[in-house]
Parts: C-alpha cells; sequence; structure tokens
C-alpha cells in the first residue's frame, strides 16, 4: 500500500479517545495515524490491596481521573476541546459501570463541542493498537489477542470483519499469569513480576501442563493455577522461584505459540497479528518471531507502550470507523460482555 492510501485510511482531524473499560483511565489525541499524545492513569496500586481489581472502586476512581487525564491529552497534544472534531470511546465490554464513566463523559463532551462520536469494541482496539506500528497493514491477518480477560484467536478479513475462531475455554492468559503469581507470591499484576522473576531461571526445572493439546484453536488455562500450587506444595521451601516463574511462563507461551501456529496455516494465512496486554511479554514476542520466521510468516506486535490499556489504540479503532462513515448517537450503550 502506497503512503497516501496509508494516510486516508485515519480520520483527519483531531481525534479524542478515551478508554475506562478496567483499571486505567486513559485519553489519548491523534491526528491521523500520528498518535500525538497518550495519557494512561493506572489504577493498579489501588487493586493491588484487593490483589485484583474491584469494580466499584474501580468506576469511583474513573469519574475522578477522567477528566484531569483528559486535559493532560489535549494539553500535551498541544489542543484545546474545541479544536476536537470527533471521539471515540469504549464502550464494551467491560465493567458496565468503569465504561459507564467513559461514555457519558463522550457523549457530554461531544454535546459540548458538536465533535462526531464513535463506540469502540476494547478487543478491536487491542487489535487496532499494531496499526502504531506498521499504519498501512492490511488484512486478511490472524490475530491473537492476550490480556486479563481474553484469549482469543481471531480472523481479521478486513479491518471490521471478525471471525473468532478460538478462544479460552475458562482462564485467559492474563489471568493465568496473574493467578500463578498470586500463588508464587510475586504480586499484582502478576505477567511482569512473573516475567522478572523468570529472567535467569530454567524453564525445564519445573514440568506444567500444556493443555488441550487436540484441540488446534481453544486454550484452557486453569489447570495451570492448580499445577502451580500443587507445585508449591511439594516443594516447599526447596522451590526455586526463578524457575518455577521461568516454567510457568514457559508452559503459557509454547501453548500460545504452537496454537496460533498451528491456526494461521490451517487459515493459510501469511500474518499474524498479537496484541493485549499479554503482547508485552518478551518471551512471547521473541518466541513467536522465531517460530513464523520458521515457517515463512511474519508477526505484527505492538509497540510495547500499548500493549496493555490505553485510548491510543481506541482512536485508532474508532478512526477506521470514521472514515467508514460510522458515527454513535446518543443512545450509546455500555455492555459487559458483547461478541467482536
Ligand atoms: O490488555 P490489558 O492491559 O487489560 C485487559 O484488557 O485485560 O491486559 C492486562 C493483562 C494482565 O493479566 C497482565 O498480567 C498481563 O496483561 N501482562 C503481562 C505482561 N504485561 C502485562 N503478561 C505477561 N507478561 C507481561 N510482560
Ligand atoms: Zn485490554
Amino acid at each position: 500500500m502506497d503512503a497516501a492510501r496509508a494516510v486516508n485510511r485515519f480520520f483527519p482531524g483531531p481525534l479524542l479517545a478515551l478508554e475506562t473499560s478496567c483499571d486505567e483511565t486513559a485519553a489519548a489525541v491523534l491526528v491521523g495515524a500520528d498518535i500525538r499524545s497518550n495519557v494512561v492513569a493506572s489504577q493498579v496500586d489501588m487493586h493491588r490491596k484487593w490483589g485484583g481489581v474491584v469494580p466499584e472502586a474501580a468506576a469511583r476512581a474513573h469519574v475522578e481521573a477522567l477528566l484531569p487525564v483528559v486535559d493532560q491529552a489535549l494539553g500535551d497534544a498541544g489542543i484545546s476541546l474545541a479544536d476536537v472534531e470527533a471521539i471515540a470511546v469504549t464502550n464494551r465490554p467491560g465493567l458496565v459501570g468503569a465504561l459507564s464513566v467513559g461514555v457519558s463523559a463522550a457523549k457530554a463532551l461531544s454535546l459540548w463541542g458538536g465533535a462526531a462520536m464513535i463506540g469502540i469494541h476494547h478487543i478491536e482496539g487491542h487489535v487496532c493498537s499494531v496499526l502504531a506500528a506498521e499504519p498501512d497493514l492490511t488484512p486478511p491477518f490472524l490475530a491473537l489477542v492476550v490480556s486479563g480477560g481474553h484469549t482469543e484467536l481471531v480472523r481479521v478479513a478486513a479491518w471490521g470483519d471478525y471471525v473468532v475462531v478460538g478462544e479460552t475455554l475458562d482462564d485467559a492468559a492474563g489471568e493465568a499469569f496473574d493467578k500463578g503469581a498470586r500463588v508464587l507470591g510475586l504480586g499484582y499484576p502478576g505477567g511482569v513480576a512473573i516475567q522478572s522473576a523468570a529472567s535467569g531461571g530454567d524453564a525445564l526445572r519445573y514440568a506444567l501442563p500444556h493443555a488441550l493439546p487436540d484441540q488446534r484453536s481453544n486454550f484452557s488455562f486453569s489447570g495451570l493455577k492448580t499445577a502451580v500450587a500443587r507445585l508449591v506444595e511439594r516443594e516447599g521451601e526447596a522451590l526455586n522461584l526463578h524457575d518455577a516463574a521461568a516454567s510457568l511462563q514457559q508452559a503459557i507461551v509454547e501453548v500460545l505459540v504452537g496454537k496460533t501456529l498451528a491456526t494461521v496455516e490451517a487459515l493459510s494465512l501469511e500474518t499474524i497479528v498479537v496484541a493485549g496486554g499479554v503482547s508485552a511479554n518478551l518471551a512471547l514476542r521473541d518466541r513467536i518471531e522465531r517460530e513464523a520466521a520458521r515457517q515463512g510468516r511474519r508477526v505484527v506486535l505492538p509497540p510495547l507502550s500499548l500493549c496493555t490499556d490505553n485510548a491510543a489504540m481506541i482512536g485508532l479503532a474508532g478512526s477506521l470507523r470514521l472514515m467508514r462513515g460510522e458515527r454513535s448517537g446518543y443512545d450509546l450503550d455500555v455492555a459487559s460482555s458483547s461478541p467482536l
């Protein structure tokens, strides 16, 4: 695709994006494909006390943080609210109270300034985060979306045309990291904690289960938590934390990479996209790139800064939809679960 076409697929005017589906209050400003600002206020310190996200507390924290975050995003981009021509907001899926804060703010801001508004599916946002790395990326491709709430293989036939071809039957990959980290006493959130504890550890030291070997595209991670708990019990004081973290990380990564490569091959696609919080994992990034290259396939990854929840990815998804003429009305609703 030539550069002009890549530019034309993005909404040209200043676009404000909001993301409040879980525990990050986020706002970003985009002009075309250019991310002019990307502000994320994390509630992680608050939720750490309870070892996970408390929905009511998350919603109240968004109420407090959202307008200061928007103000900072506009300031960082060097524009004012009156310059905003469109607003993209996550409206599904997620915590209903948390989503409502972002959607209500988007409606109020749109009513005030007359900016167009578009509601965005959070997972579509994650998939579109790779456009920050490669603005002219063109489907078809297979996307592995791995976050705290989702583990899905999505066949992307065109932007906006998504078919889920595989998913987790129980826990998400991010949950497997988070629950494993809790059992190992490594804290919350678990993904980064496991990744750093795993460095220098021996991934072959402890054997952990690889679930559903007979299913090409579906995942199951709930058995891992139990297996790690049993390992902790069995080894007691003798447990080597680095080796345990490395073994857990490897068990998750091997399953993700193995099933993704089997699926992309079965679908005869050339390109793999990996997105969502777990795509920040360096072992996953490294392994999928190496194994895909061996198959002659290409992997597109989001920049590390856009793997976990952020508003820039919502802006990228919104930008494409706005350019296709889509708009949401003031009846835009929120949903806790919603098919992609
Ligand atoms: O996409 P995200 O920010 O939020 C959801 O939509 O769920 O993903 C958060 C998840 C958490 O489970 C977190 O532990 C995981 O992504 N995560 C990681 C890493 N960074 C974040 N998992 C493994 N390795 C990492 N470096
Ligand atoms: Zn997410």
